[in-house]
């Protein structure tokens, strides 16, 4: 999704700098990106499409400025449509990450008071309705909350004049968090990571609040009112290690290989916030768990642990969904999110909507004092450091492992979860070593030029066959599909022709009989058999052979489908980290 940062603070060259911050927000995936800073009586802006490259050492050295990574939603990938926008008379500028529900009425209106429109974008009316603010003789601040106030729909704004040394930033439901560092650095971005290296101490904007960032001072106030508000400074918790590639050539495979250290110190670390989240499952009128794309995959998951392990029925619901299902909430009813991001903005609606019918609110969660993690009752944080490829891997493992080990919990067995996190940790490393690679790679390398892929599983290994399939889909390209083994006959299997790659995954469990069935069946209509699972068997064209982690097995089995992803995206020549069309947080419905 987008990603903004900006600056406030002594003149100097600053606009290499945005373009730095800029580079460490690229993993939230963009299409174009443009910067600003003022010079003399008006703005430069400079705005390109396609990836940061190339140098902006022409802009003039500034107090301010401020830059954006656009991901499209409104007008296409062009540069008059990459952020910043102006106002006619090019003194004001902004940037904005969201969608303005209500942008044509705005812009019809705006257009038939004069105003002229450079963009299509839906952005790019905040930049005249602050100009006619200014006009009245508002201040930056004053006028910033008015234009806001038109505004429907889930947005962050960050405004800049010409004319004043300050930067004026305000936001529904859309991150948006404010730094303040040595040298008197005043910067603002839309992740922490970008402040990384100019603040120390930083402050997350709440949704009433709008910000007015000066060199040397932050300052928040009530945005209905304008009175002052107090800041909530916390240490900005990152470092070196957790940016850095460590060796790797990509995010994601460093982060594959971090799963055995990500799951041993949750099973380490993670006892006491488990134990408060299965005492407030054992509290509650109903729990709900929900989470889009992987993160509702380990829902899913967590919903067949509960019932297999406790006996305990969760609903399952998929966050974009889950608005149309709301009505049975209660006062005492409980809705655990799951969350890498905590600003996937399907959720933190789903979340609003849960705390307006008076519900408890549980968030498992990677980024902590991310808005689902400031919004929740209680949090489970994964412990896995921050996720930079687009694609989710460690953090899925690591909620499916707290699930496993709350349902342990619930059966009050919480010590023999922990053992089989683990066991899947010891599990992961072994398929970590260079052998087990190979026979990945060589899986890949026999299957890349397949357009369709199958991935099929039964009980705990049906959500897995899901996710499986994204991943193989997000990075590679492939069209993957995953199913429930025994839905094929009532359809899907009329898709597979001679050599059409299927991957079944064959645990040591109640399912495996059904299982081999149904790849018999694909089998003799002609597909490419790949088995996954602890036991090889001769319906298996190739096998991928997996240890044996009991009830944990769906973490371990992760692995096999995020390698041959990879794998596939590096033989098919793409970026495994920056998959087209994907932004790490979708921070827009
Ligand atoms: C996973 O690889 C994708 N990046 C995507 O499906 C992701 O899981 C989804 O957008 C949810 O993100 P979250 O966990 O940050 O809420």
């Amino acid at each position: 999704m987008c990603g903004i940062f900006g600056y406030v603070g002594e003149s100097r060259n600053i606009a290499p700098e945005i373009l730095d911050a800029l580079r460490a927000l690229e993993y939230r995936g963009y299409d174009s990106w443009g910067i600003a800073v003022p010079d003399g009586p008006n703005i430069l802006v400079q705005k390109k499409i396609g990836k940061i490259a190339g140098s902006v050492a022409d802009l003039p050295p500034a107090t301010r400025g401020f830059g954006h990574t656009r991901w499209a939603t409104h007008g296409g990938v062009t540069a008059e449509n990459a952020h910043p926008h102006l106002d006619c008379s090019e003194t004001i500028a902004i940037i904005h990450n969201g969608i303005i529900e209500n942008f044509r009425s705005l812009r019809s209106e705006l257009a038939d008071r004069g105003h002229n429109f450079r963009s299509e974008t839906d952005s790019e009316v905040v930049a005249h309705l602050i100009e006619e603010q200014i006009l009245e003789g508002c201040s930056l601040l004053t006028a910033t909350r008015n234009a806001f106030a038109r505004l429907h729909g889930l947005n962050a704004v960050i405004v800049m004049c010409a004319d004043r040394d300050e930067l004026v930033a305000t936001k529904t439901m859309s991150p948006l968090v404010i730094g303040l560092g040595q040298r008197g650095w005043a910067t603002i971005a839309s992740d922490q990571v970008a402040l990384y290296g100019f603040a120390d101490d930083v402050h997350f904007l709440e949704d009433d609040e709008i910000a007015r960032i000066a060199a040397g001072e932050l300052a928040v106030f009530d945005r209905d009112t304008l009175s002052a508000k107090s800041l909530e400074l916390v240490p900005l918790p990152l470092d070196d290690r957790d940016l850095d590639l460590n060796g790797h050539s990509h995010y994601m495979s460093k982060e594959m290989a971090e799963q055995p250290e990500v799951l041993e110190r949750l099973a380490e670390q993670g006892e006491a916030s488990i134990r408060e989240l299965a005492r407030e499952i054992e509290n509650s009128y109903g729990t709900f768990l929900t989470g889009c794309g992987t993160a509702s995959y380990a829902a899913l998951t967590g919903s067949y642990l509960f019932s297999r392990i406790a006996s305990r029925h969760v609903n399952f619901v998929v966050g974009s969904e889950f608005k149309y299902h709301e009505h049975f909430l209660r006062e005492n009813s409980l809705v655990l999110a799951l969350s890498q991001s905590g600003e996937t903005a399907d959720i933190l609606e789903a979340m609003r909507a849960a705390r307006a019918r008076g519900s408890r609110i549980g968030a498992i969660v990677n980024t902590r004092n991310s808005t689902l993690d400031r919004m929740a009752d209680l949090s489970v944080h994964l412990m896995a450091g921050p996720e930079q490829c687009v694609l989710s891997t460690k953090a899925y493992t690591a909620k499916v492992a707290v699930l496993l080990m709350t349902a342990y919990t619930l059966a009050g067995r919480f010590s023999e979860g922990r053992e089989l996190v683990y066991r899947a940790a010891e599990g992961m490393r072994a398929m970590l070593a260079p052998a087990w690679v190979g026979d990945i790679r060589a899986t890949a390398e026999r299957v890349q030029h397949a357009d369709h892929m199958f991935v099929i599983g039964r009980g705990l290994s049906y959500p897995t066959a899901l996710e499986a399939a994204l991943k193989i889909k997000e990075v590679s390209y492939v069209h993957a599909e995953g199913f429930a083994g025994g839905e094929l006959k009532h359809g899907v299997i009329a898709l597979v022709t001679d050599g059409t790659p299927c991957v079944v995954y064959a645990p040591n469990d109640e399912t495996r009989a059904d299982i081999i069935s149904g790849a018999m069946e694909l089998k003799s209509r002609g597909g490419f058999m790949i088995g996954i699972g602890c036991e090889n068997d001769p319906v298996f064209d190739i096998f991928l052979k997996t240890p044996d982690a009991g009830d944990a097995s769906p973490i371990i089995q992760a692995l096999p489908a995020q390698m041959l992803g990879y794998h596939l995206a590096l033989l098919r020549g793409y970026d495994p980290d920056k998959p087209r069309n994907l932004a790490k947080s979708v921070t827009v419905k």
